[in-house]
């Protein structure tokens, strides 16, 4: 009789079957060095190795930062997954069967969905990349890629393809050949690819247009951006969202880019497909695009991972300034470096590579400026210094460091732009406070709700305001013991009494809070968070609980690390005080521990 697979085992057997070297390898640039391989941190920024790969023990370690772990470890952090998704992917990989018997049939089918849509994008990828390459119908896309100088090389590294005009593929060019592949009509429509019509049948989203495939993280296609030919309407169609395909979380060229991005420590940031392209061609290749959506948070804190430094190459016009002006919160709140480059007149970085050389470029992402000052002298520029110019740059400046939820970086950007206008740095601390006449409050010393919350918990706190229904999840991995901050306790306190009796929407949360600073703060976070732009409900609730998994890892990361800072104390404590019995069996704990939560012995350093 077969014993069911537990899940230690299967882990085993994923983690036996994968490569540590392969992986890790495909990632960072590994150079053997005796019996290990070293290489540059992904995980820091550092200009000699100190990143080091043992084969045998299957394990990692960086000396620069003292990240360490498994093949799953990395694949998690390295691509910021829930270790589920970390374990499916590398399973998959090495061709491991997981069991499935333990997911609930919801999830089963979830799971299957998404699963057609990898394989219905890739092959369909495939079939516009084919077409593009030697359809007689793509003589025109041939020569439009040759036209905006595209050579073969590029349109192979990215994968670009083309949907044929109806008058030469007909309406269903791609319906027809998937299907002919065995897809089902409503995998291929839930993919994006197909669109019903109303008297019944389908046809083609994409016809006529260059295709771009988007791919995520660990190369699926999950969707695809689409160029018309010539000068039709609209310009470009991308692929709707999907269980796969979530365009704020989602960065057109990251995929490719990693390497670059990761190994300059900078990414550069461009509004087009084309315009990253053009750079690809002469030989800017750490640029990414998001897919015709403003920056979001989600995209910085992806680009976090590979980088130090953002560049946002902008026009030099009003709408330019609006968008670094939307993007400051977003950088300040994940702390990456955001710089502004401003392009020439009349020029994109797709023309201007062009016409001047990538030596244009470099001067421009060399010239950048930091995205606070860029927004201070346009501001300057646009209200000029005049007594009312002043004030109302003021105001602008407040709005934008109330935004920042980091208390230092509030202080500094007060204190740097209180400077540079001649007014003290409490103006632009507390936007209320500053709106009270003189001496009429005390709004000053209470700094903003929530301002002095660590960011992992804010995230946490975040999460549980927003997505109630995940709560006792949260509770049951050990959530309490992981915060400290009041609002956080009070939230908790009401979410337990608000799900006593079934689950807790958002608004009962808030009626269920007593204190102002509490209310206040889940009041501001629901308003700020704008609607879900993720119409079904399917893709929210995936999206959730990929957050829901991610934090839950955090929380047994956060207890084991507590838990062992503990231990390490009572150890302390028993060598002084000479009690040998007891440190035995505290060493024996630890050395227990220990293994439970690296799966390999402590003994790390020496090993490597
Ligand atoms: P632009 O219109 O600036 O495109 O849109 P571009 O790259 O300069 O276009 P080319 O050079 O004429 O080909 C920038 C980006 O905004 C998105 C696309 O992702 C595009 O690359 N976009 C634009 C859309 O999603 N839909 C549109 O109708 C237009
Ligand atoms: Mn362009």
């Amino acid at each position: 009789m077969a014993v069911p697979d537990s899940r230690e085992e299967v882990k085993n057997r994923v983690r036996e079957a994968a490569d540590i070297v392969e992986v890790i390898g495909e990632c960072v640039q590994l150079k053997r060095a005796g019996s290990r391989y070293t290489g540059l941190c992904p995980f820091h920024a550092e200009k000699t190795p100190s990143f080091s790969v043992n084969p045998q023990g299957q394990f990692f370690h960086c000396f620069g930062c003292g990240e360490s772990g498994d093949v799953f470890s990395f694949v998690m952090k390295y691509h910021h997954m829930g270790f589920p998704e970390a374990l499916e992917t590398l399973a998959r990989r090495y061709h491991i069967d997981l069991p499935r018997r333990r997911l609930s049939d919801r999830d089963k089918i979830r799971i299957r969905e998404r699963e057609a849509l990898y394989q219905v994008n890739e092959a369909a990828a495939l079939l516009y990349q084919q077409c593009l390459s030697s359809g007689d119908v793509a003589r025109a896309a041939r020569e439009y890629l040759q036209q905006r100088q595209v050579p073969d090389g590029i349109v192979e590294k990215y994968r670009l393809g083309y949907a044929p005009a109806p008058e030469s593929g007909g309406w269903d060019f791609i319906t027809r050949r998937l299907r002919a592949k065995k897809f089902s009509v409503a995998d291929i429509e839930r993919a994006g690819l197909a669109v019903r019509r109303e008297r019944g049948g389908h046809y083609d989203r994409f016809r006529d247009r260059v295709l771009f495939p988007i791919q995520d993280m660990t190369g699926r296609v999950v969707a695809f951006g689409g160029r018309i030919l010539g000068d039709g309407k609209p310009k470009y169609m991308n692929s709707p969202e999907s269980a796969v395909f979530d365009k704020s979380r989602i960065l057109f060229g990251l995929f490719q880019h990693r390497q670059a991005i990761r190994q300059g420590r900078r990414a550069l940031v461009v509004e087009g497909n084309f315009d990253l392209i053009l750079l690809a061609v002469h030989g800017i290749d750490n640029v990414v695009a998001p897919l015709g959506t403003s920056l979001t948070r989600a995209h910085v804190r992806l680009l976090r991972g590979y980088c130090d430094e953002v560049v946002l190459l902008f026009d030099g016009d009003a709408a330019g300034l609006k968008a670094a002006m939307r993007s400051v919160p977003l950088f300040l709140a994940e702390q990456v470096e955001g710089k502004v480059a401003i392009l020439p007149e009349g020029h994109d970085p797709d023309s201007l590579v062009r016409e001047q050389g990538p030596e244009a470029v470099h001067e421009l992402v060399a010239a950048a400026r930091p995205l606070a000052e860029f927004v201070f002298d346009s501001l300057v520029r646009r209200h000029g210094l005049t007594l009312s110019g002043k004030s109302r740059i003021i105001g602008e400046l407040q709005e934008l460091v109330s935004q920042s939820s980091d208390p230092a970086q509030k202080s500094l950007m007060a204190a740097h732009f209180g400077e540079k206008l001649g007014v003290a740095p409490e103006r632009f601390l507390s936007r209320s406070a500053a709106r009270k006449p003189a001496g009429a409050g005390t709004g000053a010393e209470h700094p903003p709700s929530g301002e002095t919350i660590p960011r992992r918990e804010r995230q946490l706190l975040d999460f549980l305001i927003l997505y109630p229904e995940h709560f006792r999840e949260l509770q049951e991995a050990g959530l309490e013991e992981v915060v400290s901050g009041e609002i956080t306790c009070q939230v908790i306190d009401a979410l337990k009494r608000g799900t006593a009796e079934g689950t807790c929407s958002c608004e009962q949360l808030l009626s269920l809070l007593q204190g102002d600073e509490e209310r206040r703060y889940v009041a501001e976070l629901l308003m700020r968070e704008p609607e879900s732009d993720l119409d079904d409900d399917e893709a929210r609730n995936v999206q959730a609980q990929s957050m829901c998994e991610e934090l839950i890892t955090w929380i047994r990361l956060f207890r084991q690390r507590k838990s062992s800072r503990d231990l390490l104390r009572r150890i302390s404590e028993a060598q002084q005080s000479g009690d040998t019995a007891l440190l035995m069996e505290l060493l024996r704990r630890r050395q227990e521990e220990e293994r439970k939560r690296t799966g390999f012995s402590d003994n790390l350093l020496n090993k490597i």
